[in-house]
């Protein structure tokens, strides 16, 4: 663990704080007001976030982001490469989740008619990780919890497979970015006043992410960041090399080695990016491609799209008690699923059958119609882990109809608060996706379950979920989300508002999302306050399920719909600054 001294007092922390929160408090509001405002169709205005195009389109978080994208595909780049341009450039404009210090998945459509691949780029576990090293309980934050980052093996590994403008046309405008600096939008400015004061023992990213006087940042104040611009020019000139052989990885082993964390050189130059061959699923005569194992998010969303086949759905209304039911039911089967046998495919086995539809239709058999089944029932054995909340997810299409659909994460919002000392990015946690007391399972939520325990070189389960819809061999949707576990559930509610109740995209955004997992027992929904749904919710309750009374927000789903000769990209206003542009 960092053991640095703050700069900062603690009287000034406190008020840093308490400002900060008001703040929040005060943004929140707006945001509610806003997203209360009705949509008006798809003209690219500020309050629908939607934008048509006939050719190329890109959506992502940051806006600035979004145009570096753009850039590319106007510049003859296709689809990979712009994917690669925003991966890079997220890594300045959104420091929170946008990363080089992380992984995450990248699914490719390369061309009509062709199967979809998945480009892996999942953290592992140092060489020197054992399974029992966090036995006595893990903090997200310091050295001992970061992986192997694998972003920028897994960017160079989808350009070298499908790219086609030089490596460094695709990160010199992120190096730019950071060199230059950025102005900074309120929500920026908030994560980044929330983050200097509650951690005043990190000193390199105070040193990277404070303003350096006594305000706090503001929408509009630019963001500098010298270290990154070093890290990014040297990346575009030497190649990804630099980051896993060359000066960036000497700079991360040592700040392993001053911090107590556990990456070494070898760590990093033996680290590997996979294409790895997709979950593929039928609905409704739509093929769906999701991440494989390492990442649960393919298996869970075909899983319960199979379980949902058996019952028809068609004929209950969206928001009937049955039609919702039926769908906690399936979520909370598909995730037992996860837990029992999903890990590192390079590891362990994992069973075919999981998104077989005859294993589907054996499984549907035990749902009730209108009853909820206990999960202790299920399995009285096993329980999940806490886990943190922020990712980020971007898409593109382009002009050949090749298509990107990324999830990217430094697990937490900015990650281990570990800065690179000298380099200017953070580092992920990712090693708390794995189980971590092997063989200790409980109601509280450790798990203990052998697929997904530490081992040296292993990749931690994922549950990113960046998917690919097919519709007759032709790109239909792009979708995928942030939120930790709830990541394949919300891709799930999207999937169904489009593919099952033929809404546009927009609208199945909008709609309110579900989650269960399992274990807790419990739902969330989006929708809990909302005077339409205390009908429905009561009726569930009545039923059995334990609706939880906390209003939580799962991801942004930022997305894009081929409909015919429209390219549609909608970006979620669950985060106001994300924007979606094309032509
Ligand atoms: O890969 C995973 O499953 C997690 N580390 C993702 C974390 C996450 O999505 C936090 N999000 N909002």
């Amino acid at each position: 663990m960092f053991t640095a001294k703050s700069h900062m007092p603690s009287q000034q922390v406190n008020r840093r704080r308490q400002l900060t929160r008001l703040h929040i408090l005060l943004n929140l509001t707006l945001v509610a007001c806003i997203a209360i405002v009705p949509c008006v169709g798809h003209a690219a205005d500020r309050l629908t976030k939607a934008t048509v195009g006939r050719h190329a389109m890109v959506v992502s978080v940051s806006p600035t982001a979004t145009d570096v994208g753009v850039a590319v595909l106007r510049d003859g780049g296709n689809a990979v490469d712009a994917a690669v341009a925003v991966g890079f450039a997220l890594a300045v404009t959104w420091p929170e989740a946008g990363n080089i210090g992380g992984g995450g998945f990248m699914m490719i459509a390369p061309a009509p008619d062709i199967e979809p691949v998945c480009v892996d780029y999942r953290e592992t576990a140092p060489a020197a990780a054992t399974a029992n090293m966090f036995s006595g309980g893990t903090n997200y934050k310091g050295h001992l919890v970061v992986g192997t980052p694998g972003t920028v093996a897994g960017l160079a590994l989808a350009h070298q497979r499908y790219g086609h403008l030089p490596w460094r046309r695709l990160v010199e405008p992120a190096a730019r970015l950071a060199e230059a600096g950025f102005a900074i939008d309120a929500a920026l400015a908030e994560g980044l006043n929330v983050l200097v004061a509650e951690e005043p023992e990190f000193a390199e990213l105070q040193r990277v992410f404070a303003r350096g006087d006594d305000r706090a940042w503001r929408a509009g104040d630019r963001l500098i960041q010298d270290d990154l611009a070093t890290t990014l020019h040297r990346i575009a000139t030497a190649g990804p090399q630099a980051f896993y052989r060359g000066p960036i990885a000497r700079r991360i082993a040592e700040e392993m080695k001053t911090g107590g964390g556990l990456i070494t050189l070898n760590d990093l130059a033996s680290y590997t990016a996979k294409i790895r061959r997709p979950i593929h699923g039928t609905y409704r005569g739509y093929d769906i491609y999701g991440p494989p194992p390492p990442s649960s998010g393919g298996i869970v969303v075909v899983e319960t799209l199979n379980l949902l086949e058996n019952f028809n759905l068609a004929a209950h209304k969206r928001w009937s008690p049955r039609a919702v039911h039926l769908v906690i039911e399936s979520m909370r089967r598909a995730y037992l699923d996860r837990a029992r046998f999903l890990g590192d495919p390079d590891f362990v086995r994992i069973p075919g059958r999981l998104i077989t539809k005859d294993y589907a239709q054996g499984l549907a058999k035990g749902i009730a119609l209108d009853k909820a089944t206990p999960s202790a029932e299920l399995a009285p054995d096993i329980d999940l882990a806490e886990e943190g909340n922020s990712t980020t997810h971007f898409c593109v299409v382009d002009s050949s109809g090749m298509g990107v659909s990324n999830t990217y994460t430094i697990e937490r919002s900015w990650g281990s608060r570990v800065v690179v000392r000298g380099a200017g990015f953070l580092l992920n946690n990712e090693m708390t996706d794995f189980n971590h007391r092997p063989g200790h399972t409980d109601q509280r939520g450790a798990i203990g379950t052998p697929p997904n325990t530490v081992e040296p070189k292993k990749r931690m389960l994922s549950s990113q979920c960046p998917v690919i819809v097919l519709h007759d061999g032709k790109m239909f949707l792009l979708t995928g989300s942030p939120g930790g576990r709830t990541i394949p559930n919300t891709v799930l509610c999207v999937l169904l508002g489009v593919l099952q109740y033929e809404e546009d995209l927009m609208t199945a955004i909008q709609q309110p999302r579900l989650h269960h997992q399992w274990m807790p027992d419990e739902v969330l929904f989006e929708g809990i306050q909302r005077p339409e749904f205390q009908n429905l919710i009561e009726q569930l309750r009545h039923m059995g399920h334990d609706i939880s009374p906390k209003s939580r927000r799962q991801g942004d789903a930022h997305s894009i719909h081929i409909d015919g000769t429209r390219i549609i990209g909608v970006a979620d206003q669950r985060r106001t600054t994300a924007k979606a542009a094309g032509w």
